[in-house]
Formats: structure tokens, C-alpha cells, sequence
């Protein structure tokens, strides 16, 4: 997910593209320089690669901070192949008062913190007009992603904000751009509803949280990740944002970078979107697992290819 240049509010968007594609332009650069021959290890295959990098003509530049981590929702009930690996590293249960991760992140400062991931788009911030009570993720096979819809409390929220601002992270907050739509056969129509993010933004401006970043929807971009959003909806949905923090921020100097659609690349898509969407964003964003998805990893780790 690359945050170029955010530290420089409404910063020139053609930028941010032109660093996007260099990005991409040296992805299938170093795909054409490799060299691929197979081997045999204990009866294993394995692939040696050589990749040359030409050090001498930078392509693309980065914030001389650019460092940045994410602290995901998923709750300890989060299991995949028998495992529960999240335990109590949620958004919700990270335990704040934590010595060492104090540290870390101060050491790491500004660190640039999402706070986002899959069910953000199932979530409901406890102010303004929300669903009552504000309770907790609960697993339901049933429900789109393994759980019900979840809840973030203000009196969380304030923690997660005060630790923050402690430890000198900048936050990128992960709105969720389901709100207001339904869901028919993979594909959330409608318009977004940003009554409950905008009350979240308001709350936060009232008490002086720094907000570096928001961010609409996660993975709900091209195919999407279970269920995805149509690109003319998603630019509409992107304008409303704009419009929301416009008028949320009309006092406040340096305004939040306005950032989406986190999701995976796909070129019909993300043109369209940038066209469409150009007025109203600063930053996009794209997710990338060069690694595969759980379920390849799985595959390796049974077959101890990893
Ligand atoms: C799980 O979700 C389904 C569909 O939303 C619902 O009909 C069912 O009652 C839920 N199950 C439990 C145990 O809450
Ligand atoms: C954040 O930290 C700064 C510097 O430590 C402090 O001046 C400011 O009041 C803090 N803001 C909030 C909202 O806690
Ligand atoms: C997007 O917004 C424009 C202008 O408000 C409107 O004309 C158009 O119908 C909207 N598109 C969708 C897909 O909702």
C-alpha cells in the first residue's frame, strides 16, 4: 500500500499516479529480468531466480518516513485451517498499556498506523445514529465474512486515539463503505450512507484527534474480496466522502488525505476510478500478497515447502 507523499495534504494527485505506475512499471521490469531454472532440493522443487536491479536510476520516490504497519478487527474467534492466530491483537482488545508496543511504535515515530482490514466494512461506530446496542463481532458462518457486524466504542476509540498521539503515530482509519448498501449475488448497490462516519469524524475533530488519513472500504475494488462495489458507484461514494470532510474539516487547517479504494488492482477498474474520482481523492491505494492468499500458504506450510 504504498502512502506516497501524505505528508503533504492534497498533494498533486497526478503525482501519486505517476508513482503507482513506476511502481507497477518496475514490477513487470524485474519479471522480464528473471531468470527461472528448476531444481530439486530433498525432493522438493525449488526455483533459483536472478534479479538485476538497475540502482542507478530511482523510478519513483517515497516520504522520507515512510514506514507503516496495520492493526486489523479480526477478533480472537478468527480461525483459518484449525488455527486462531489473531488472539488479542485486534483494534478492539490490543492491550494499550503495553510497555513493549509502546516503544516499538515510538521507536518507529511518525509511524503511519492503518487501522482497517475485511471488517471494517462491517462496522459501526457508537455515535450519531447507529445500531443499538454497539456490541461486539460474533461469529456466524452464515454472515458475509464469518461474523456478524461489529461495533467501535467511543470509549475505545478515545484509547486507541490518546496511545496514538502518545507514541507519535499518524492514524489512516479504514471507514466502512458498506454502510447504507445492500448486498445481491457478490455486489453491495446502492449509496454509501456516511451518516455514522460522518459522526465519527465530527466527534474526533470536537476532541482534537489528528486524523492523518481516511480511508474508504477495503477489497471491495474489481472482484472484490467477497462482495465488490461497481466503479461508478464507488467514484460517488468517494465524492460523498470528499463532501463530508469538507464539511466536517471546514475549520480546521491542514485537512485528512482522502484515500481509497484498498482493494487489488485491476486496470479496467482503477482507470475508470481515477477518472472518475480525480477531484475528490488524494491517495489511492492497492493491496498487494505477493505471497499468496491463506489458502496457498496453508498448501506450502502442510507440505513444509516453507
Ligand atoms: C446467523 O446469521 C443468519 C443470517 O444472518 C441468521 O439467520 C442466524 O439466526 C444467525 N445465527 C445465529 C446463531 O445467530
Ligand atoms: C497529542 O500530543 C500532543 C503532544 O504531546 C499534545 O500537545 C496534544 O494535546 C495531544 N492531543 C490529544 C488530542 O491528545
Ligand atoms: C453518480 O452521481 C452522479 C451525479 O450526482 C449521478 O448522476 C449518477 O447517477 C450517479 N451514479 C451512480 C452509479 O449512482
Amino acid at each position: 500500500m504504498p502512502y506516497t507523499k501524505s505528508d503533504e495534504p492534497h498533494h498533486s494527485f497526478s503525482y501519486q499516479i505517476a508513482y503507482l505506475v513506476n511502481i507497477l512499471g518496475l514490477c513487470s521490469w524485474l519479471y522480464l529480468n528473471n531468470h527461472h531454472s528448476s531444481t530439486s532440493t530433498k525432493g522438493v522443487n525449488a526455483i533459483n531466480s536472478v534479479a538485476y536491479i538497475n540502482g542507478g536510476a530511482a523510478i519513483g520516490k517515497i516520504d522520507e518516513d515512510f514506514i507503516c504497519a496495520t492493526i486489523d478487527w479480526w477478533p480472537p474467534e478468527k480461525c483459518d485451517f484449525g488455527r486462531c492466530s489473531w488472539g488479542k491483537a485486534s483494534i478492539l482488545n490490543l492491550d494499550l498499556n503495553n510497555k513493549a508496543l509502546f516503544n516499538a511504535i515510538k521507536a518507529f515515530s511518525p509511524l503511519k498506523i492503518r487501522l482497517g482490514g475485511t471488517l471494517q466494512d462491517k462496522m459501526v461506530y457508537e455515535i450519531g445514529n447507529y445500531p443499538r446496542p454497539c456490541s461486539q463481532f460474533a461469529k456466524n458462518d452464515s454472515e458475509m465474512f464469518g461474523f456478524t457486524q461489529g461495533c467501535l466504542s467511543m470509549t475505545r476509540w478515545d484509547e486507541l486515539n490518546i496511545f496514538m498521539n502518545n507514541t507519535g503515530a499518524h492514524i489512516i482509519f479504514g471507514l466502512n463503505a458498506l454502510h447504507g448498501k445492500i448486498t445481491r449475488q457478490g455486489k453491495a448497490i446502492g449509496a454509501w450512507d456516511p451518516s455514522n462516519s460522518k459522526a465519527l469524524m465530527k466527534y474526533s475533530v470536537e476532541r482534537g484527534y489528528v486524523i492523518h488519513g481516511w480511508e474508504l472500504g477495503n477489497e471491495l475494488s474489481g472482484n472484490g474480496v467477497g462482495v465488490r462495489i461497481d466503479v461508478d458507484d464507488y467514484a460517488n461514494d468517494t465524492r460523498t466522502l470528499h463532501n463530508v470532510i469538507e464539511e466536517v474539516y471546514k475549520d480546521i487547517e491542514i485537512k485528512p488525505l482522502i484515500i481509497a479504494p484498498g482493494g487489488f488492482f485491476s486496470t479496467e477498474w482503477i482507470s475508470r476510478f481515477i477518472d472518475k474520482s480525480s477531484d475528490s481523492i488524494q491517495v489511492i491505494t492497492h493491496h498487494i500478497y505477493n505471497l499468496g492468499p491463506g489458502t496457498l500458504y496453508f498448501i506450502y506450510c502442510q507440505n513444509k515447502y516453507l
